[in-house]
């Protein structure tokens, strides 16, 4: 009987421990999470509002300046702040370099629009996980974008396309994938990947935009 206990001994130890563990961990995957979705949310309401302003200001050729120039300035001091690498990547892209996927962020692109072929929206869904990749253990986000009316201007059919747009993607742009999207369907996502050994900053950080 003695005998017994004592072996229960280590046991009992170390459950409550083993507990606080998973606790923790549940929790620091929660704060990531806010702190991505936060970022990513800022950014695509952020890139949303300088795109109507650059349209309604200059056209849309004005406009190709936002989804070029800003928004990888706005991903690329998210990033440097946060430690992260944040970026938006598509199925079919306009710019390979900044947006084509890696094999995990395809296999999101296409789990949400199975998701949203059973009904889910889009607003709705994020993927928030840690996976391990070579031995090294990263958080990785996504949160979807779709796309928009607005959008359609420069990633629409070639007949909503108006001419001074197609004249520079044609110029800029001749390996073009981006277009002949309808409104609501999946132009691409935001992506974040962060290593599990940098520490998050500070989880309802506000984002500071250039
Ligand atoms: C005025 C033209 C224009 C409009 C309007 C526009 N885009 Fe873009 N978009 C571009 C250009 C140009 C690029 C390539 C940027 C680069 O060189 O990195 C791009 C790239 C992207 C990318 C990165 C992936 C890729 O294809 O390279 C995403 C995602 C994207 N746009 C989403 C949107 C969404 C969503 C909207 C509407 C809210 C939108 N765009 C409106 C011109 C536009």
């Amino acid at each position: 009987m003695k005998i017994r206990i004592r072996t229960l001994i280590p046991v009992l130890l170390a459950l409550p421990v083993t507990i606080m563990a998973g606790t923790l961990a549940a929790d620091e995957l929660a704060e990531r999470e806010q702190a991505a979705r936060q970022a990513s949310g800022e950014f695509v309401k952020q890139l949303g509002a300088a795109l109507k302003k650059a349209l309604a200001e200059g056209g849309p050729e004005a406009a190709i300046g936002v989804c070029r120039d800003i928004a990888p300035q706005i991903t690329g001091k998210i990033s440097r702040e946060n430690g992260w690498r944040m970026t938006r990547v598509s199925s079919k892209v306009r710019n390979p370099l900044l947006g084509m996927p890696d094999a995990w962020e395809q296999k999101g692109l296409s789990d949400f629009e199975l998701r949203a072929g059973q009904g889910e929206k889009y607003p709705d869904m994020v993927i928030s996980k840690v996976v391990e990749e070579s031995g090294v253990r990263y958080y990785r986000f996504m949160k979807p974008i779709p796309a928009q009316p607005l959008c359609l201007i420069c990633h629409g059919s070639d007949e909503q396309l108006p001419e001074g747009v197609k004249a520079e993607l044609a110029s800029n742009y001749p390996m073009d994938r981006a277009r002949g999207y309808r409104v609501g369907e999946l132009r691409g996502a935001v992506s974040i990947k962060q290593p599990m050994g940098i520490p998050l900053q500070a989880p309802s950080r506000q984002v500071d935009l250039p």
